[in-house]
């Protein structure tokens, strides 16, 4: 026994990692993690790790939560799964219409997937397959932002501006246009967060005053941007944007699958779209995955205004929204993701979230000021900096992540972007262990003489 592989080498045998260049990967083996428990993961050696990224943003409320456990469980000795055309079952019409009331019914359909970048098709074919079905099939272009970020897929790849995931798969996608980022790091001397969502938003008035006829849908990552690097913005941009849309009648789809659950502080970013006292105001589509089922299972959505929905129904089969998974509203699935609604209502999440928010922020203050770092930022339960690119060195990201490892963090920057999305179980001793780890890191990982110091940067992944 003592000379057989350990399960990190069988993974590097057997398993073909995603998001890694795999040369690479013996270098830096996987974790093999055998167990998890709160924000903690452990690996087969009994280290733990602290989940900073709640595992690609899907996990709440932290692993093996006992409340979705037990409703898993539960949910699993009555049905799994049945298919969903033909059939209902009660999580998928619970969550469905608990989100609806979400959205003060304003969007009161919730078509069902299984990963974000296919509710990000979805979003796309329902927004192209609705005006074909008013008699608007010439409005069929799509318009992203830079530095957006909406899935792996070749629809969703096609709305995507990051260089390191896009580039290889060009020649196959179809083109879409791209407008201006309204990521606050652009700001000029003496301009305003919001002063850069106004450039951004007059661009993208430029480009619909002169294609609207041609453009079926703007896509967009609301307050952050996340796989470029946790790019925030004003919330004045989506202001604009619904407004555009608007009088340009083009939809405007909402990418909450990194943003939602609770994120950004409010259960949709999009709310923050709202002027203080005034009623909330909607985009067209929302998408959500990731936090929707807790990080227990695939499963993501599209939620549709009426004004979608009713533009498919017809006596013609062939006007109707065909699309289809296998796995679609997975009754495991829809019933985790109830049980999370549930915990949002019953634990009071988004107040406790904001103490959480708070206490963490105090812990960071120190990191906050250091003159190795800049554009410190935060929003609801995110925390980034970048770290000045005078001082990154070649595999940043990957030493980063290494150093983490030895000081218990399970943590990835993307690029020269340090980040926290932590599971929304914050105290204070876990929020100064954690501000003490992070600095640790750091420090260790700009002590260090680089390898291959010549080595161009990577390009930032996730
Ligand atoms: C904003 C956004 N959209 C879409 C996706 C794609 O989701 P998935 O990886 O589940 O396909 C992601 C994933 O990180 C994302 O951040």
């Amino acid at each position: 026994m003592k000379n057989s592989p350990s399960l990190a080498q069988r993974s590097l045998a057997a398993v073909w990692h995603p998001c890694t260049q795999m040369q690479r990967a013996a270098a830096v083996p996987p974790l093999a993690i055998v167990r998890g428990q709160g924000p903690w993961l452990f690996d087969e050696a009994g280290g733990r790790y602290f989940d900073t990224s709640s595992s690609w943003w899907v996990n709440l409320f932290g692993h093996a939560d006992a409340r979705i456990n037990a409703a898993l469980k539960d949910q699993l000795d009555t049905l799994a799964h049945v298919m969903l055309a033909g059939c209902t079952h009660a999580p998928a019409v619970e969550l469905a219409e608990r989100l609806s009331a979400l959205t003060d019914g304003v969007l009161g359909h919730c078509f069902f997937a299984s990963d974000g970048a296919s509710a990000v098709e979805i979003a796309l074919k329902m927004s192209f397959h609705h005006w074909r079905n008013r008699g608007r099939g010439d409005k069929r272009e799509f318009v992203c932002l830079r530095q957006g970020y909406h899935g792996e897929t070749l629809g969703a790849l096609a709305v995507t501006d990051v260089a390191v995931f896009r580039d290889a798969y060009d020649p196959l996608l179809m083109r879409a246009h791209q407008v201006m980022s309204p990521d606050a790091r652009q700001a000029g001397p003496g301009e305003s967060a919001a002063d850069v969502a106004e450039r951004a938003a007059a661009e993208l008035e430029t480009l619909l005053a002169e294609r609207h006829q041609h453009i079926a849908a703007l896509i967009l990552e609301p307050l952050v941007q996340g796989a470029t690097g946790m790019a925030f913005h004003d919330p004045a941009y989506l202001r604009a944007a619904r407004r555009l849309c608007d009088q340009y009648e083009v939809t405007l789809i909402a990418d909450e699958i990194a943003v939602g659950c609770g994120r950004t502080g409010t259960f949709f970013a999009f709310e923050q779209a709202a002027l203080a006292g005034q009623p909330r105001i909607w985009p067209d589509l929302i998408c959500l995955s990731k936090g929707i089922s807790g990080g227990y299972l695939p499963l993501s959505l599209v939620l549709a205004r009426d004004s979608i929905y009713d533009a498919f129904l017809d006596d013609d089969v062939a006007r109707g929204f065909l699309h289809s998974h296998s796995y679609t509203g997975n009754a495991l699935a829809c019933r985790a993701a109830c049980e999370v609604l549930a915990r949002f209502d019953d634990d009071k999440v988004l107040e406790r979230n904001r103490q959480q928010a708070a206490t963490l922020s105090a812990a960071l203050a120190p990191l906050a000021r250091d003159p190795r770092i800049e554009n410190f930022r935060h929003i609801g339960m995110i925390w980034a900096f970048d770290v000045c690119d005078a001082l990154v060195g070649p595999r940043f990201a990957e030493r980063f992540h290494l150093a983490g490892r030895a000081h218990e963090l399970l943590i990835r920057p993307i690029g020269r972007t340090v980040y926290l999305m932590p599971p929304y179980l914050l105290d204070e001793a876990l929020s100064d262990w954690l501000a003490q780890r992070l600095l640790a890191t750091l420090n260790d990982v700009l002590n260090q003489t680089p390898p291959d110091a010549d080595r161009p940067p990577e390009p930032p992944t996730a």
